[in-house]
């Protein structure tokens, strides 16, 4: 363990600096076996190097939540304007269909309705995952949570080992308690710590100072959309993500508890993608979900 009393807040974050390393389209990947670059290149797009994937593992631990009762209905539709699939292998396996034709990030850990030690330790077979063609094992990380922390980077860090036999990247994602600050320092820390312990993709949340976040982690972050906002608000929100650097989203609520999903997947796609402002996709939400 360092001393920690030596140490010094970090400030040096080289914003707006371009890294040098160059060769392909994702972060930090240029070093990668082909697998896994095949693979990111399935999630991330190699015309913009970013991704709307589009989140349902939401009743892994919530059960049955409005918008994913029936995902056969609700999420079926807008699959085709997904860059990528986050879901668990039970709704992967039970509810969609497999000639979809689209890259999964396959929630790889275990989840309960109740938080304890045991379902942050345990991790699905990677040979299921492998089954299922994963593009990439979502498994969460619980940065500063007493013994929570140890147990859920251990488990990443398997995950990470498992998945570089077998060409599968991590997806981090960084989970927020009750008790967890929200904010730039906060996400930078476990977001680097999810990247360190061999995730190639962060799953985070966007807050203010969110270039420092991106700038210190070393691998693509994609944000979680959260609770369900006003349509505009929820675009703007993936607008300054995607401003101050984030690769894309990993988006559930705020498309599918939309007045109209397709709609909303659509018109986040155009701003993740396309560069469309805020009221450019707003405008197109509108547009779509009149017609
Ligand atoms: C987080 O761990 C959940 O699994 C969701 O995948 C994530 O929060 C994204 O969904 P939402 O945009 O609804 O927050």
């Amino acid at each position: 363990m360092a001393d920690m009393d030596g140490f010094r807040e970090a400030a040096d974050f080289g914003i707006g600096q371009a890294s040098p390393q160059t060769g392909f389209h994702v972060k930090g990947a240029s070093s990668m076996g082909w697998g896994m670059k095949d693979r990111l290149s399935r999630i991330f797009s190699p015309a913009t190097g970013r991704t709307v994937m589009l989140a349902f593992d939401h009743g892994f631990i919530m059960g049955p939540t409005s918008g994913v009762e029936r995902i056969d209905l609700s999420i079926v539709p807008l699959i085709q304007y997904a860059d990528c699939l986050m879901c668990t292998r039970g709704i992967l396996r039970s509810s969609i269909p497999a000639n979809v034709n689209k890259p999964v990030c396959l929630r790889s850990d275990a989840g309960t309705t109740v938080l304890t030690e045991l379902n942050r330790n345990v991790l699905i077979d990677v040979e299921d995952a492998i089954r299922f063609n994963a593009s990439a094992m979502a498994v969460m990380l619980s940065a500063g949570d007493g013994e929570q922390e140890a147990i859920t980077v251990a488990n990443l860090v398997r995950a990470a080992d498992l998945g570089n036999r077998y060409g599968i990247p991590v997806m981090g994602v960084t989970a927020v308690g009750k008790q967890m600050e929200r904010d730039a320092r906060y996400f930078a820390l476990a977001s680097r710590v999810c990247a360190e312990n061999g995730a190639a993709i962060v799953k985070t949340y966007y807050c203010e100072g969110f270039e420092k976040v991106v700038a210190s982690c070393p691998v693509p972050i994609v944000i979680a959309g959260g609770k369900k906002l006003p349509e505009e608000e929820a675009l703007a929100l993936c607008y300054k993500a995607i401003n101050d650097g984030a690769a894309g989203v990993d988006m559930g609520r705020n498309v599918f508890q939309s007045e109209s999903p397709v709609a909303m997947i659509q018109a986040v796609h155009a701003v993740v993608h396309d560069g469309l402002t805020p009221k450019q996709g707003y405008e197109l939400f509108l547009d779509l979900k009149n017609h």
